[in-house]
């Protein structure tokens, strides 16, 4: 089915010049951009976005760091939007991401991973209202 997700480049993403090589990657799997958006944080917004891990010791350095520098949000659309783009972020963890995904090449450190997508239906639509409201 057609679904929509939400994407980040983050802002480790943005400061190492790695807009133009998601999108195109987006673009490469025939995904479509709906909407696209550089713009930096407020904490408030990135503490709903981040709501269910609140609780997590790392929290506060996950606000710092996305509130950091200007991200890039995206709305991404297509045939299986929200798993299409998780296999071409590859897994949270970089260093158990597959090699040729976005997180496989070009990063190290699970805190700093370039890119976030939804991970599903529920969370894309919750996710998108925050950003796109
Ligand atoms: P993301 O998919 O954006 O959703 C939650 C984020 O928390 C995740 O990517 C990681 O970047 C971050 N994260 C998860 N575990 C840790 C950790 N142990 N230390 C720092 N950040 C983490």
């Amino acid at each position: 089915a057609t679904e929509s997700t939400l994407i980040l480049i983050k802002p480790d993403g943005v400061r190492r010049g790695l807009i133009g090589e998601v999108v195109r990657r987006i673009e490469r799997k025939g995904l479509t951009i709906d909407k696209m958006e550089l713009r930096t944080l407020e904490r408030e917004t990135a503490e709903e976005h981040y709501g269910e891990h609140r609780e997590r010791p790392f929290f506060g350095e996950l606000v710092d760091f996305i509130t950091g520098g200007p991200l890039v949000a995206l709305v991404v659309t297509g045939e299986s939007a929200i798993a299409a783009m998780r296999q071409l972020a590859g897994a949270t963890n970089p260093l158990e991401s597959a090699p040729g995904s976005i997180r496989g090449e070009f990063a190290t450190e699970i805190g700093e991973n370039i890119i976030h997508g939804s991970d599903s239906p529920e969370s894309a639509e919750r996710e998108i209202k925050i950003f796109f409201p």
